[in-house]
């Protein structure tokens, strides 16, 4: 292949895994169309990262997991509800055979021989000799795999197996070793989720089989990631539990987007609310009047639904119409987008713009603040300076 043509933006490490002897290669697939045959783990780990790697990316495979699904609900894969056919490796650059059906695979391998398209096949986890199990709850970051800490990358290395949702940066999977089990439990708002009694029930059955099990979840997994719920179920249950703690969406997205949650001079505070619930809702438990007149900033997690009722709310007790205002998508990825406006117009604007989860909203002095202005205070070299968002 010459990388002259595709920009190179992107590598992946192919193994020819079934041929014998292996030969590790980077592969420039950025911007190339790949096909991923599976819906389970193994096909989730292969398409995050060719998506990362700025692929163009097709799974091809019935009953797909929610992490899947969430992909194709936002774009950001195409996904063919159904099983492989021939004519799936025309015009594609590589595929990846992950059905978990061996003669399927096989078949999908052989048929991609024909054509001298290479194939990568993963045959999915291998169990390991037990020992003693446990449970590590690692927060993986706003999503930029560049965010997940050195302490969560090593105890996934470590992991036997993973229960992963879809905002983890699920493209390091990938790199780990094939006898690793991947669980996707991803809970997509308003569509599929798994049980909370489920997740617990999975972390527990699989450490006290002596595996050890990493559960890996966007951010941190104590801010709105049910973490708490999670240590207590395996504490009660007697299975030893550890925590690494992540880098929140909360302030990571924001700072993404040139916005520093608190400026010396405009805010000595922030306040982080989830919007999951509109402001007149019974199970809300905010207090908007409180918050109104607080004079932090305000995060909103889990807004986009309930936007237009929030900053209804907000106004309504008090806060300034004009109080500037910014929603920011798809933070720390090469899909993030931006809106700016003032809390009487951002509903609106982000409606307009068709911005969907997960997003956060920036309420106070600071959402006015520019990249240009805050220039000087970021450095180069880290891999979120290059994702600072499209303002749009
Ligand atoms: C269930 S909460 C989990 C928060 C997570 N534990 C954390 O600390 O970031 C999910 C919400 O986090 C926010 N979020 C997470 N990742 C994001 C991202 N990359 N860009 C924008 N918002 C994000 C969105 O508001 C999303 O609806």
């Amino acid at each position: 292949m010459d990388r002259s043509d595709s920009g190179a933006v992107g590598v992946v490490t192919a193994r020819t895994a079934d041929v014998g002897a292996t030969y590790r290669a980077a592969l420039p697939v950025a911007g190339r169309r790949v096909a991923v045959f599976g819906s389970g783990g193994p096909a989730l780990r292969h398409a995050s990262a060719l998506l990362n790697a700025g692929a163009v990316v097709t799974v091809v495979g019935t009953s797909v997991t929610p992490a899947l699904a969430d992909l194709a609900a936002r774009d950001l894969i195409g996904w063919c509800d159904r099983d492989f056919r021939a004519a799936d490796l025309d015009e594609i650059w590589l595929a990846v055979a992950a059905t978990g059906n061996e003669l399927v695979d096989r078949a999908i391998a052989d048929a991609c021989s024909n054509r001298r398209l290479w194939c990568l096949r993963d045959n999915g986890p291998s169990r390991r000799a037990g020992g003693a199990g446990r449970v590590v709850l690692v927060g993986g970051g706003p999503g930029d795999p560049g965010l997940l800490t050195v302490a969560g990358s090593e105890a996934l290395r470590s992991a036997d197996v993973i229960v992963t949702d879809r905002l983890a940066p699920l493209s390091v999977l990938a790199d780990l070793p094939g006898h690793v089990e991947i669980i996707d439990v991803g809970k997509i708002p308003f569509g599929r989720a798994a049980a909370q009694e489920d997740i617990n029930r999975i972390l527990i059955e699989r450490a006290s089989q002596g595996r050890i099990v990493v559960r890996f979840k966007g951010g941190d997994s104590f801010l709105f990631g049910r973490g708490g719920e999670e240590l207590l179920a395996c504490e009660a249950a007697g299975i030893p539990v550890s925590v690494i703690p992540g880098v929140s969406s909360a302030l990571a997205v924001p700072a993404a987007a040139g916005i520093p949650v608190t400026h010396r001079g405009l805010t000595q505070g922030v306040t982080v609310v989830s919007g999951h619930v509109p402001p007149d809702h019974r199970s809300s438990t905010v207090d908007y009047r409180a918050l109104a007149a607080a004079g932090t900033t305000l995060v909103f997690l889990m807004a986009v639904t309930n936007l237009d009722a929030i900053t209804t709310a907000l106004i309504g007790h008090g806060m300034a119409p004009d109080t500037p205002a910014a929603c920011i998508a798809d933070g720390t990825l090469r899909t993030q987008r931006v809106v700016r406006s003032d809390l009487r117009g951002i509903a609106a604007e982000v409606a307009d713009h068709g911005m969907k989860p997960p997003a956060i909203t920036v309420v106070g002095a600071v959402s006015r603040l520019s990249e240009q202005q805050l220039a000087s205070t970021y450095s180069d070299g880290g891999s979120v300076v290059g994702h600072r968002g499209l303002d749009v």
